[in-house]
């Protein structure tokens, strides 16, 4: 399974990618007004670090707009997913833009149906947000396994990218259900270490080795 990490601040991103666990990226317009910079530069910035797909999204809301704002982000690199919303515009957008071959993100995905329209439409990606999903009672995760099963179903070759992945189970069960992609936040990926096994275990062999009075270097 892919990582692409949510987030449009540069040193995070290189924290992570210097571990070789970046293997991608993805923003969105909240990302980019956090981050305060400008957003041409800013991505431009995060493809020169990361050579997989970085997703830059469109703000216009009509499919006349959202085509020459994906062309425009397009050029920044040759990695840029364009991100467009899942509307008929958006779609329409997707189907134009994908069929010159660049790279569409189709994200704000709450439903199977949705995600079966962007595939037809040519999406390189789909975006599920299971964590708004969650937050209004539903199982974000269902929604990734009804898509994995109707995907696979017809051979469809949208790729998964399970986004608004908000705590580690959802990085687990995307991984069981088979997501091509997860994009979450740095601060979820780093909590994937975690363990309080591996520290106590780790706090055992440094005391227990401390007693032996050895030194390897
Ligand atoms: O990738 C989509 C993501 O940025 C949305 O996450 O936590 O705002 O629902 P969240």
């Amino acid at each position: 399974m892919k990582f692409f990490v949510d987030t449009a601040e540069i040193d995070a991103i290189t924290e992570l990618n210097d571990l070789g666990m970046v293997d991608g990226v993805t923003t969105n317009p909240s990302l980019i007004m956090k981050s305060g910079r400008d957003i041409i530069e800013v991505t431009k910035e995060i493809c020169e670090l990361i050579s997989g797909p970085v997703s830059a999204e469109v703000v216009a809301t009509d499919s006349e707009k959202m085509i020459e704002e994906g062309r425009k982000l397009a050029k920044i690199a040759p990695n840029i997913a364009v991100k467009l919303p899942l509307t008929w515009d958006g779609l329409k957008a997707c189907k134009v833009l994908s069929d010159e071959g660049k790279m569409i993100n189709v994200t704000l995905c709450f439903s199977a149906n949705q995600a079966l329209l962007a595939a037809k439409a040519g999406a390189t990606f789909i975006s599920p947000f299971v964590g708004r999903l969650d937050d209004v009672n539903l199982d974000g995760m269902d929604l990734i396994n009804e898509i994995r099963q109707i995907y696979d179903n017809f051979g469809y070759q949208t790729q998964i990218l399970a986004a608004s992945i908000r705590t580690v189970n959802h990085v687990t069960q995307s991984a069981l259900i088979g997501a091509d992609v997860i994009t979450a936040p740095p601060s979820v990926i780093k909590s994937l270490i975690e363990h309080p096994l591996t520290d106590r275990g780790l706090d055992q062999f440094m005391a227990d080795w401390a007693k032996t009075g050895q030194k390897i270097l």
